[in-house]
């Protein structure tokens, strides 16, 4: 009797295997015949319920029974994993022929490069920054620098004016003004990076917006020696050790004295070339020693303290230094010319193409 239902359990078993084409499917065939209360199991424990002389004969077919359909179940696995793991590769199959994805990085505008460069030249010195409203009244655009209403120095400043006090700034120097009054009579060392604004034709030289980088100095006995040590580091650390700087007289209506920076020009050396147009200097900026009227407008005593200020042009700074030939590229936008500037991770700058 148990020799019959062991030899159906088995031809059973074969045709489940065989019909068998999941994972899943092997789960079921193991529970079935393999696992506790399998069917093989069951027979198992009628194994006692013989006579002794068949209970041997029986136990060893139960085992060969066992172990055969246990590899029949094993193969089937391994052929349905193989089977599985084909069907999985052909559906993940990626197409090595196709053309990569080309993840197009920019660069940091070389504006931002060269500003970030003059704060950290100034910062190391010691300077703070400063900021103040590119949305400016009269009073600190004008007033109180030193250039009253009726000054010929304005008509070189015209704006865009939001009424009639109130104007898009000219220039950095209205944060002097503000500084000087936040530090109510205190010492003073701050640098101020902004955009600013004149009514202008834009062209390659010209922009209706730029941005400069204001400077100011105050503290006791303070004189034209520090303004120009001050200058020349800045002049070393921005285009070379070799630059050397040169101080020409100019006007400013609040800076007496006033004056122009010049550098030797790096294409040359200071030799003279078309660069500097013969006479191997380069205009990097304007500068002088704060005129007493701003000290005393300002709340600075100026019998007690002095001053130095500059103002420097961003984008000249960054032209001369890149040898970019029109100021408009500043603010196109044009990834084809921020990709010639790349910061990398470690500073400096250098060009891909
Ligand atoms: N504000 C001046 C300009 O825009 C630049 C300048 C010159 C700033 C001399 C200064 C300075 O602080 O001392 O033309």
């Amino acid at each position: 009797m148990e020799l019959e239902n062991l030899t159906v359990i088995c031809q059973e078993a074969k045709s489940d295997i065989q019909k068998a084409s999941t994972s899943e499917d092997v789960i079921e065939l193991r529970n079935k015949y393999l696992a506790k209360k399998s069917a093989l199991s069951a027979l198992l424990s009628e194994l006692g319920k013989l006579p002794p002389e068949e209970r041997k004969e029986f136990g060893q077919k139960l085992n060969q029974a066992r172990a055969e359909i246990s590899e029949l179940i094993e193969a089937k696995d391994k052929e349905i994993k193989a089977e599985e793991l084909k069907k999985k590769l052909q559906a993940e199959e990626i197409d090595i022929s196709l053309p990569g994805r080309n993840n197009d990085v920019g660069g940091q505008n070389p504006f931002h490069v060269v500003k970030d460069e003059i704060t950290d030249i100034f910062l190391n010195m010691g300077f703070e920054v400063a900021d103040g409203p590119e949305v400016e009244t009269d009073l600190f655009n004008f007033e109180l620098l030193n250039i009253p209403k009726d000054h010929p120095a304005r008509d070189m400043q015209d704006t865009f004016y939001i009424s009639e006090n109130v104007l898009l700034r000219t220039h950095t120097s209205p944060v002097q003004a503000h500084s000087m009054k936040a530090a109510e009579g205190k010492p003073l060392r701050i640098i101020c990076p902004g955009k600013t604004y004149r009514r202008d034709d834009d062209d390659a030289t010209h922009s209706h917006q730029f941005a400069q980088i204001e400077g100011l100095v105050i503290d006791r006995n303070i004189n034209i020696g520090h303004l120009k040590a001050t200058l020349e580091l800045f002049a070393k650390k921005m285009f070379g050790e070799k630059r050397e700087i040169r101080l020409r007289p100019s006007y400013f209506p609040f800076t007496e004295p006033s004056v122009e920076v010049d550098i030797t020009c790096a294409n040359c050396d200071g030799k003279g070339c078309s660069m500097c147009k013969g006479t191997g200097y380069i205009e990097i900026l304007g500068g002088g020693m704060v005129h007493p009227n701003v000290l005393k407008m300002n709340g600075y005593d100026p019998d007690v303290y002095s001053g130095f200020a500059f103002g420097i042009g961003i984008e000249r700074v960054a032209i001369l230094r890149y040898g970019i030939d029109d100021i408009r590229k500043f603010y196109q936008n044009d990834v084809r010319f921020l990709h010639q500037y790349r910061k990398r991770a470690y500073g400096g700058i250098y060009h891909v193409s």
